[in-house]
């Protein structure tokens, strides 16, 4: 039987057409990115989380000279989250890039180990994140769950 997945997404094209609260957030991930440890890829990545309360977390790429030791931006962002404010729902994360790793006609998107993180951060709050994708154009692409970055995710 033949089944299917719909997926529903928003491509707004500045950061003008979205709400303050979404706007803030979208700031502290280009600010994030600023501060990023990348000097072996030169790609800075930064992560914005929005708790319930209303408080940012910010993450940045940290790289390190044995590669995969180095964390993403999105998992910098969500363990902190996690690790200080447990109780805390997240209602949105933001994520911004700079740099030429990302060829013009691809989208900014999280690595397939972020999204897993994404994914299980949604879940075990029962409620869904917003995800906002800052592109290299300046245009942002918005998802209403984690879910649709990863639908056959590995979840209990
Ligand atoms: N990176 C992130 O921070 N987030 C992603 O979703 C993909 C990749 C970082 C890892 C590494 O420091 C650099 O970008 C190049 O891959």
């Amino acid at each position: 039987m033949n089944q299917e997945f719909n997926l529903s997404y928003q491509l707004i094209s500045s950061e003008a057409q979205l709400h303050t609260a979404d706007q803030q957030l979208v700031t502290a991930a280009k600010e994030a990115l600023t501060r990023a440890y990348a000097p072996y890829s030169k790609f800075q990545v930064g992560a914005a989380v929005r708790l319930h309360n209303g408080q940012l977390i910010e993450g940045n790429n940290q790289e390190n000279i044995a590669y995969p030791s180095g964390l993403c931006a999105e998992r910098v962002a969500l363990f902190y989250a996690g690790a200080s404010f447990p109780d805390q729902p997240i209602e949105a994360i933001c994520i911004a890039v700079k740099g030429k790793l990302i060829a013009a006609e691809n989208y900014v998107s999280p690595c397939g180990s972020c999204r897993q993180v994404m994914l299980e951060s949604e879940s075990r709050q029962q409620q869904p994140i917003r995800v906002l994708l800052v592109q290299n154009d300046g245009s942002i692409l918005i998802l209403n769950s984690c879910r649709d970055l990863l639908p056959f995710g590995f979840m209990k």
